[in-house]
């Protein structure tokens, strides 16, 4: 089904909105400004209605069975792996692996990598920026290992010191994984330079999409990255489902992640042998319904339009970024030159999460901490920070909210 907000051809956030069905509900009497999108966006009703329909109609266990529930079921999952593949331009759909989420494919990439090509004494190098999805594991990698993990120092903006990261990469350097986006600052991250800077350097790279993914439009293959993670609870799709992208030669090289159903080609008690490409890195039953939803979420922004979308919130995040400006005693943490969607503030004198409590009592959610990223927080000498984070569905009047409900919280605690 076409959403609505597609049938006109210029970008509509109110018709984008009518989409969403939560986005209706009041919180504690008010109407709900939703502002907390890095941690999870809220799903269309195409996502919904998918996810009912298969479970209504076809549901079945994939890959296995004759009859025609099974072959209709496997039809679906394996068509939303082609959905994922047009999506992020992979070669193949092979090189699309269904995980639970960005942090279960970061996890597979270190276990899988790491017992096939990180010895002691090898370097990892990560950036200061990064999500705790993308610091421990490799943590553990280095501790199981041997290796050392490297970490590239970030600016008082929020942007990687790139010739520092150059100077990092050096012949020990196995991997290098980075965010594309911060979720903690916005900073979007020149991952094409670095890519080309680990290559030169015989480095695999690991680009961490969690952010990135649903705000702008992602090429693995022009990015020419190694691996690239993302997570579908945030591109506008269910939780439990998540996306790892691998080259497909890379991928046939390393052992499997988890063993068991689906993933062997054949099994004795003297020892098995692995299935295809991405079949080998998926053991169990899958989430079929998660892929399945994913694929209709991101049918969904596909037909709106990420270009439109990206433009709507680069838009949306200038004005964000004027109207948190005009409040007194505001700091906002991130002020990368190209950044999408955060607002990350501290408010002088009030604790970020008396920040959030106050707003929650005006309907609007955003969220408060150290946004799994504790490393940032130290680096600008902060214990958390307030986070306003903007999705497809936005619009000036929330963000204009926001702006009204951070004056009352400076009434509050003058
Ligand atoms: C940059 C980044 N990396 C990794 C993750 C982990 O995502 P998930 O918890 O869905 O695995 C997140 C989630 O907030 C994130 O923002």
């Amino acid at each position: 089904m076409i959403p609505v907000a597609a049938r006109g051809a210029a970008f509509d956030v109110g018709r984008v909105r009518a989409d969403f069905p939560l986005l209706r509900r009041e919180i504690h009497g008010k109407p709900l400004v939703y502002l907390d999108n890095a941690a999870t966006t809220q799903k269309p009703r195409q996502v919904l209605d998918a996810i009912t329909r298969y479970y209504t109609e076809t549901n079945a266990n994939v890959h296995r069975g004759v009859h025609l529930l099974s072959q209709l079921a496997t039809d679906q999952y394996e068509g939303a792996r082609e959905t994922v593949r047009a999506f992020f331009n992979a070669r193949s759909a092979a090189e699309i692996v269904f995980t639970r989420n960005s942090t279960e494919g970061i996890n597979l990439v270190a276990h899988a990598f790491g017992a096939a090509r990180i010895r002691e004494g090898d370097e990892l190098v990560i950036s200061a920026m990064e999500h705790h999805s993308n610091i421990v594991p490799w943590q553990l990698l280095c501790a199981s290992s041997g290796a050392r993990l490297k970490v590239a120092p970030i600016d008082d903006r929020g942007e990687i010191l790139m010739d520092e990261l150059h100077a990092m990469i050096g012949p020990r350097t196995r991997i290098v994984a980075v965010a594309h986006m911060s979720n903690a600052l916005g900073t979007i991250n020149p991952v094409a330079d670095i890519v080309r800077m680990a290559h030169a350097k015989g480095a695999a790279v690991l680009l961490d999409g969690s952010q990135a993914a649903y705000h702008m439009p992602v090429d693995v293959q022009a990015l020419d990255c190694d691996f690239y993670v993302a997570t579908g609870h945030k591109l506008y799709g269910p939780t439990g489902i998540g996306v790892l992208y691998g080259k497909s030669a890379l991928l046939e090289a390393l052992p499997p992640f988890m063993g068991g159903g689906d993933m062997i080609r054949s099994v004795t008690f003297e020892g098995s042998t692995w299935n295809d490409l991405p079949h080998k890195f998926e053991a169990g039953t899958p989430d079929i319904a998660g892929a399945i939803g994913l694929g209709a979420a991101l049918d969904y922004i596909g037909a709106v339009g990420l270009s439109a979308i990206q433009q709507h919130e680069q838009e949306l995040l200038a004005y964000g970024t004027d109207v948190l400006g005009e409040i007194p005693g505001l700091r906002m943490i991130g002020t990368a030159s190209r950044k999408a969607s955060i607002l990350s503030f501290v408010l002088d004198g009030v604790h970020p999460h008396d920040i959030g409590t106050i707003l929650d009592t005006e309907g609007i959610a955003i969220r408060t901490g150290h946004h799994c990223a504790q490393p940032v927080m130290e680096r600008f000498g902060v214990p958390a920070t307030a986070r306003a984070s903007l999705a497809m569905y936005n619009t000036r009047e929330d963000v204009d909210a926001l702006g009204r409900a951070l004056r009352k919280v400076r009434e509050v605690f003058a």
